[in-house]
């Protein structure tokens, strides 16, 4: 009776913990919770995912150059759009983790 019921069983278990994980990953690569967040959504990841933002923390001057490099690949932002996103991604994904 009981090994009838092994498999079914042992599939559940894999499937919760992998939803688990899952849910864990995708926690972890959100952009951090801050004014401009939604800019950045809307207007940087029409081409790739925020993990592509997340990967590496840059200084100021380094956003500023990606953000032109994006401008390069067809971005197109206004002048408030820019600045709110640079303000953002400078304060937020910065060399030193913001404490949250
Ligand atoms: C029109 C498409 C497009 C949009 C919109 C876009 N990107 Fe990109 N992005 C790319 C492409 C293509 C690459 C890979 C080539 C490269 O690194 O230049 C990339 C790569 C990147 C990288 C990795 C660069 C590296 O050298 O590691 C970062 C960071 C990035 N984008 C940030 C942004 C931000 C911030 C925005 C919003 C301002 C944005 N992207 C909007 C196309 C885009």
């Amino acid at each position: 009776m009981l090994s009838r019921h092994w498999p079914g069983l042992l599939f559940l278990l894999c499937m919760s913990s992998g939803m688990i994980a899952a849910a864990a990953v995708s926690q972890a690569i959100d952009l951090p919770e801050a004014p401009g967040k939604q800019q950045v959504l809307d207007s940087c990841t029409r081409c790739h995912g925020v993990d592509v933002i997340i990967a590496q923390p840059r200084s100021p001057d380094e956003w500023t150059e990606v953000v032109s490099i994006m401008v390069g690949h067809g971005t197109v932002l206004t002048d408030a759009e820019y600045d709110r996103i640079l303000a953002y991604l400078s304060a937020n994904l910065g060399p030193k983790e913001p404490a949250n």
